[in-house]
């Protein structure tokens, strides 16, 4: 940790075997520090998300470690250091833009993220980094590598995520939210009506903890204090692992005030545990904010530095999203580079120059035209040929949209399909519902739901589709990963009527 600190992008840290947490908590420190990780390859390590080598740039035997750190140090030396940002020119230069579009369309296909709307300069200073780790000097090779290897796209997109963060981060905004945005959160609520929170890019987990400690701190000196809901969602699995776990190393004492440190944590060896109270109030789970339908009836967002690795298009459209999602008087907090001054209409600061802004209501609540990838997810479908859906883009984004305002009333994971039932859009954590069929790929629901709710789903979109009213599947049992799951089934037919695009709303509530 204390490399990090001192070397930060130029650092490169060995993770060996058997250093447990402390490998993994040093690994991410060095890797937040934008620095490089090798792990020394053991194959039962890489089973768990947790453990160091999941997180390493490279993993190797550890008689092939010196040799690689020697490469690393002669390629540094040779100018491809991570250290140099990579010049304007070089970013504008056609061939870039090129091979760069190439990448971003790999890793939309080979990952299901869309990464053209982030900013070039970081997406390819990212690249580079991969490169360097796999001593690969040439954009073209690295393309041709990203096409045929099984792991590079997961470890680039893993690289991309750049999870840096820490409690309480620029004090000064945590005060204004102490003093006038946090006593205001809890006005007219009760014990029925929760207070809820979205934390959007999460990370592992520091920003919505010290939401909760806040949260907690003034639930204290409420009389009949509201539950609180926090919703913390990320891209990245194995950051949100991080988060749920709640352990971190001791310089986390740095980050906030000894009181707050003894009152909310609990020491273990050289690490900080979040108490059971604080970990109670955070849900965690992997979302998209470019991909999955948004939260909702949210008093705070709360999306702190994620924005500015969004290219300014990208940016435009997320601000009305954040308005959409929350309550008429709702809190949006940004970070200190960012803004939502372009939307005057929809956001006001709370204070002059403050970072946190206060929702305006506006006559209409209009659904942001969504999602913002740049993916036709219609014509991927047939293209992909599994005969389908022959659906315009504007009626399956009419159709998606009513399913989104639909979804108010439930809360995720959900699938939006056609008449044929094919998907035309995923929301929420869908992976334990779903246990695709073997034989070509298909997007049609009834081969990629899990077996156990195949034939009663076939049998209530039949229902559904001709009592013309929906059908409620509930308590049914599956078992994924050796556990056992109750899933309740709600299926919301959606009739054709004029030119009204017909089709399902099909959701999962575990
Ligand atoms: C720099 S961290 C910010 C962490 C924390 N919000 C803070 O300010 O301290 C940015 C986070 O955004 C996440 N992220 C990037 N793109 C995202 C997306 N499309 N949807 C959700 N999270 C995303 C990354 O995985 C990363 O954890």
């Amino acid at each position: 940790m204390s490399l990090a600190r001192d070397q930060g992008d130029r650092a490169i840290g060995v993770a060996l075997d058997g250093t447990d947490g402390e490998g993994t908590l040093g690994a991410r420190e060095l890797k937040a520090a934008g620095g490089l990780v090798l792990a020394e390859c053991v194959p039962e390590n890489l089973a768990h998300s947790d453990a160091a080598a999941a997180l390493a740039d490279a993993v190797l035997p550890v008689d092939e470690v010196p040799d690689r750190l020697v490469s690393l140090i002669e390629q540094a030396a040779r100018g491809l250091s991570r250290t140099e940002a990579p010049a304007s020119e070089d970013i504008q230069a056609a061939g870039t833009v090129e091979a760069l579009n190439a990448i971003a369309g790999l890793l939309c296909q080979k990952t299901g993220h869309d990464f053209h709307g982030y900013k070039r300069g970081t997406f390819l200073r990212r690249v580079q980094r991969r490169m360097q780790a796999l001593l690969i000097d040439e954009l073209p090779a690295y393309i041709e590598l990203l096409r045929t290897s099984a792991d590079e796209a997961q470890n680039l997109f893993n690289d991309l995520l750049i999870g840096v963060t820490e409690f309480f981060r620029d004090g000064k905004e945590w005060a204004i939210l102490e003093q006038d945005v946090i006593p205001h959160l809890f006005k007219g609520k009760h014990r029925r009506e929760p207070l809820r929170v979205w934390v959007v890019g999460c990370s592992t987990g520091e920003e919505a903890y010290s939401l909760a400690i806040l949260l907690a701190e003034h639930r204290a000196k409420v009389e009949e204090p509201p539950p609180i809901q926090i919703f913390a969602s990320d891209l990245d699995g194995q950051a949100l692992a991080a988060g749920r776990a709640g352990r971190y190393s001791d310089s986390i004492a740095r980050q906030m005030t000894p009181e707050r440190l003894a009152r909310w944590f609990v020491k273990e060896g050289d690490t900080y545990c979040v108490v059971k109270e604080l970990r109670e109030m955070c849900i965690f789970s992997q979302h998209s904010l470019i991909k999955d339908a948004p939260f909702s009836r949210l008093d705070l967002v709360s999306c702190r530095n994620l924005l500015i690795y969004l290219d300014a298009e990208l940016q435009e459209k997320v601000i009305p999203l954040f308005h959409f999602a929350l309550r008429p008087g709702g809190f949006l907090f940004l970070g200190n580079s960012e803004n939502a001054s372009r939307h005057q209409n929809l956001f006001v600061p709370v204070e002059p120059r403050s970072r946190i802004f206060r929702r305006l209501d506006t006559a209409t609540r209009v659904f942001p035209d969504f999602p913002f990838t740049s993916v036709d997810r219609p014509r991927i479908a047939r293209s992909a040929g599994h005969g389908a859906s022959m659906i315009q883009p504007t009626a399956a984004r009419d159709l998606t949209r009513w399913a989104e305002h639909a979804m108010e009333r439930h809360n995720p994971a959900f699938v939006v399909i056609d008449e044929g039932h094919n998907v035309l859009h995923f929301s929420g954590p869908m992976g334990r519902f779903l246990a695709p069929a073997s034989g070509a790929a298909s997007l049609n629901l009834l081969q990629l739901v899990h077996p156990a709710l195949r034939a009663e789903l076939r049998n209530a979109l039949s229902r559904a589709a001709v009592e013309e009213h929906s059908v409620e599947l509930p308590g049914r049992e599956l078992g994924t990963n050796g556990q056992r799951l109750r899933v309740n089934l709600i299926i919301e037919p959606r009739l054709a009527v004029s030119d009204r695009q017909p089709g399902f709303l099909v959701v999962f509530k575990d």
